[in-house]
């Protein structure tokens, strides 16, 4: 075998430490209602979340990007915000989220919150006011409100559906009305991409706008270091309001700007106005979006350098374990993010996808598989998940940028596929009329140590029982996946993660920067990803069906599984095996 690596710019020590923090941070996500229960009724808070800041730090992430923590009525998990500057009270209050920032700082932890900027919440007092007022009152004009179609606007304004299924409009009863549309009558309708109870805020008025700005300024006030941004994509609306007609209805839009609704060009000037303020932080505060785009091209508009500092790639989150899919995912990115000057930020997991455990246990003969509708019906090799979602790991940690790991990642959880249908709580359920059970499966409660449920989630201060049951039961095969179990056993998926960040805090050559893919003129890397980084680092995964033999003279850092031999000593990795090597 005859392999190539042609060598790139080694980064120096110097660069490396003059590297800014972001473009390399391993983010840790806490979904913060089922990571730790501090006061025992049930759900996660900060008071758990307190508690548990060691356990963050010795995993060794950067960084923890919280979901939304704001008052809000969960109609979507906390997606729908009732007041943007304050804690919900099931979760804690202003001062222990202050004191939790500074006690993650002591920890070497940056914090990234959830800014909801597409919508919020019809509790919140803005869109209470707007119910309470006429049609084409300034309260209104901070949300989309239209006339209804049909003879007496019986109809919604147009064919737009919710995300999470069925129309994206809703008809009031108005409250005191106008000539077209009466007191006390059905009268205009609000758009709402997603539930009902998330009406879509107007981004087209100053005052929605400079209120933004405010909640910005309101965190970084507070030492939070950075937002994820939800729906980043979002915002904007074709102002004319067109039907979708015959178009798909996708998740992933049209990749033009084109989209009536979706990552449409005028949403960068909004973010080119947030940059401004996060710059004018020392230090300078940053941003990741969320943004499903047609492509890595659109993706990269969101990162040219005036607007967002990172996004999470979903390209490679919803890539089909497979060698082609993920080179060419891989290969995009890298080139993409390299046009504006970005660094790529992989994901395997979030709170709203399949966990990668069983999305992997499926068979891989489709190009992507993200959630539940993908794998439905589809038997599911756990075992075979988790080898795969294991090296997985040891892939997207040692490719160029930085990574988001969702909480329960480490511990390998599989996705909970048979919540009891009463405990559901997405909207999708609902929306879909029960065809869909939705996104609960992903965000069930950790698992911390013993054998039953609660596994040490809900765990007082004082000692004390808990009061609640963890607001989504645990299934019982949690038993012996909990961080005690884990804890100090090298066959685990705790200390593989742990192992993997480690080395990527000591070596030079991960973290940001630059790859080159290794080729084999004879075709014996055929299903196989492997790239060098300089200085001296190699990663093979092997995506065949057969094991592949390491060159000679490289020395094994980590693996994601056991390694073999031949008989006459040569290395052999096997199938669905991560290995990183020094070269
Ligand atoms: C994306 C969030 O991640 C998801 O959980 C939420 O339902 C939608 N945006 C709407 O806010």
């Amino acid at each position: 075998m005859t392999l190539t690596a042609p060598a790139t710019g080694a980064a120096s020590a110097a660069s490396r430490l003059a590297t800014p923090w972001w473009r390399e941070a391993v983010v840790y996500q806490v979904y913060i209602r089922s990571f730790a229960d501090g006061d025992g009724d049930g759900t996660g808070d900060l008071a758990g979340l307190r508690a548990r800041l060691p356990y963050l730090a010795s995993l060794g992430v950067d960084a923890l990007w919280i979901n939304p923590w704001y008052p809000s009525p969960m109609a979507d998990s906390g997606y729908d915000v009732a007041d943007y500057r304050g804690i919900e009270p099931l979760f804690g209050d202003l001062d222990q989220a202050s004191v939790m920032i500074a006690e993650a700082h002591e920890l070497g932890l940056r914090i990234i919150l959830d800014l909801v900027p597409n919508h919020l919440s019809d509790e919140h007092a803005w869109f209470q006011a707007a119910l309470a007022s006429a049609p084409g009152s300034p309260e209104r004009a901070r949300f989309i409100f239209r006339g209804g179609r049909g003879e007496s606007g019986e109809l919604p304004p147009n064919d737009w559906t919710s995300h999470f299924g069925g129309p994206a409009w809703t008809r009031v009863v108005e409250a005191v009305g106008d000539e077209e549309h009466p007191a006390g009558q059905p009268g205009q309708w609000y758009l709402h991409l997603f539930n009902s109870k998330q009406p879509d805020v107007n981004w087209t008025s100053d005052e929605v706008r400079a209120e933004f700005d405010e909640v910005l300024r309101f965190w970084f006030d507070r030492g939070v270091d950075g937002f994820r941004i939800d729906v980043a994509h979002g915002l904007i609306k074709h102002p004319d309001f067109p039907d979708l007609g015959e178009r798909e209805r996708p998740h992933i839009p049209f990749g033009s700007g084109d989209h009536p609704f979706l990552d449409r060009d005028e949403v960068h000037e909004v973010y080119r106005g947030w940059r401004a303020i996060a710059d004018s932080y020392d230090p300078p505060r940053v941003f990741v979006a969320e943004a499903w785009t047609g492509d890595a091209v659109r993706l990269g508009m969101y990162l040219r350098p005036d607007e967002l500092h990172t996004a999470f790639n979903f390209d490679f989150l919803v890539s089909a374990w497979r060698e082609g899919e993920l080179r060419s995912v891989i290969d995009a990115t890298l080139a993409a993010h390299a046009a504006v000057g970005a660094p790529p930020t992989w994901v395997l997991s979030n709170h709203d996808v399949y966990r990668e455990v069983s999305r992997y246990a499926r068979e891989q003969d489709r190009p992507q598989v993200r959630d539940e509708a993908d794998v439905k019906g589809r038997p599911a090799d756990l075992e075979l998940g988790l080898r795969r979602a294991r090296a997985a790991a040891l892939l997207m940690l040692a490719l160029p940028g930085g990574a988001y790991v969702y909480q329960g990642a480490e511990l390998g959880l599989p996705e909970v596929e048979d919540l009891p249908e009463e405990s559901l709580q997405d909207p999708t359920w609902f929306q879909s009329g029960g065809q869909l059970r939705g996104r609960d499966g992903c965000r069930v409660p950790l698992p911390w140590s013993g054998s039953q449920p609660p596994f040490g989630f809900s765990e007082r201060a004082d000692g004390a029982a808990p009061t609640g049951e963890p607001w989504l039961p645990q299934p019982a095969s949690f038993a012996g996946l909990t961080v005690a179990d884990q804890d100090g056993d090298p066959t685990s998926t705790l200390e593989l993660y742990r192992s993997a960040l480690a080395l990527r805090h000591s070596l030079e050559a991960l973290g940001d920067g630059s790859m080159s893919w290794v080729q084999a003129a004879d075709g014996s890397l055929d299903g196989v990803l492997a790239f060098t980084r300089e200085p001296g680092f190699a990663c093979w995964v092997n995506l065949s069906p057969q094991p592949v033999e390491l060159p000679d003279g490289v020395e094994v850092l980590l693996s994601s599984g056991d390694l073999d031999e031949t008989a006459d000593g040569a290395v052999l990795l096997p199938s669905d095996t991560t290995v990183w090597l020094r070269r």
